[in-house]
């Protein structure tokens, strides 16, 4: 059990990569607050965990507000009874546009993207330094190590991630927390068509989106969200305990 009696909270968790930790982290042993903007699926989050024997309470927040997110680590900590581990995995497409970006639709990114990591991790850090230390682990993007000429606003947000990943990571050292940033290539979630229709929503488009998107992956394939639960896993156990504002890709050799 890698995360005996570890308290764990984990954002944008009713889907995709974020459910896959959730349902990891219990099994090795974690009492899990599971928060997004998904009542329904959030509630059936937690019903998996407790399915497979595990920990698990909800909330809801829309983690695009600041506010939101100080209150929502203000509920987590106090029915999980402090907090060791965060994963702060929120994050959105944004607009694809340069000339004519759409303002709100960026500041929304921003936000989701950016602000939530920010405020998420500086409210969860207190929490942490009280336990003794601790860990956190934010999710970027192999956008975040690469330019992309499709999605220049998510690569320079998620490179925001990664530089605000090493900046806490120095300086919270001293702290005994630990902070990582997992770099996801392609990965098969519900997400995964917004990049893809991108350039519209037609079918022919989209399957062409995603032969070359394939075809620049070296090892051929999409992610499953469960491999990358395995990378926040390790980021977040012992098993990394020196391991501190790494920028890990798990992209089947896309960044390489
Ligand atoms: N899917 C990919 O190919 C891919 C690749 C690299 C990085 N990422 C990153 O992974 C994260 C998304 O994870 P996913 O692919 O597992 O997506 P997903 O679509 O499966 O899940 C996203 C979750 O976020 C929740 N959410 C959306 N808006 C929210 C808000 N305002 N407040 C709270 N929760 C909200 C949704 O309800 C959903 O449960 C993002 O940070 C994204 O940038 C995704």
């Amino acid at each position: 059990m890698r995360l005996q009696d570890k308290r764990v909270v984990v954002t944008a968790a009713a889907s995709g990569m974020g459910r896959a930790g959730c349902l990891l982290f219990a099994q090795e042993g974690a009492t899990v607050a599971v928060v997004d903007i998904d009542p329904a699926r959030t509630e059936q989050v937690v019903a998996e965990v407790i399915a497979q024997g595990g920990k698990a309470r909800g909330f809801v927040a829309d983690l695009s507000s600041a506010e939101a997110c100080k209150h929502v680590i203000a509920e987590c900590a106090e029915w999980l009874g402090g907090i060791d581990l965060l994963w702060a995995h929120a994050g959105s497409p944004g607009p694809s546009a340069v000339e004519g970006v759409d303002i709100a639709a960026f500041d929304f990114a921003v936000a989701l993207n950016l602000t939530s990591a920010l405020i998420c991790a500086g409210e969860v850090a207190d929490h942490m330094r009280r336990a003794g230390g601790g860990a956190i682990l934010f999710t970027a993007s192999v956008a975040g190590l690469r330019g992309s000429p499709l999605s220049p606003v998510y690569s320079a947000l998620k490179f925001g991630v990664v530089g605000f990943t090493k900046s806490l990571a120095r300086r919270y050292a001293r702290d005994g927390i630990r902070v990582n940033v997992v770099c996801p290539g392609a990965v098969d979630t519900p997400m995964l068509p917004a990049f893809l229709d991108r350039d519209g929503n037609d079918d022919e488009l989209r399957a062409a989106n995603q032969a070359r998107l394939v075809a620049n992956v070296p090892m051929g394939r999409v992610a499953r969200p469960e491999e990358i639960a395995h990378a926040a896993l390790w980021l977040l156990s012992d098993d990394a305990s020196f391991v501190n504002g790494v920028a890990l890709p798990v992209d089947g050799g896309y960044a390489a």
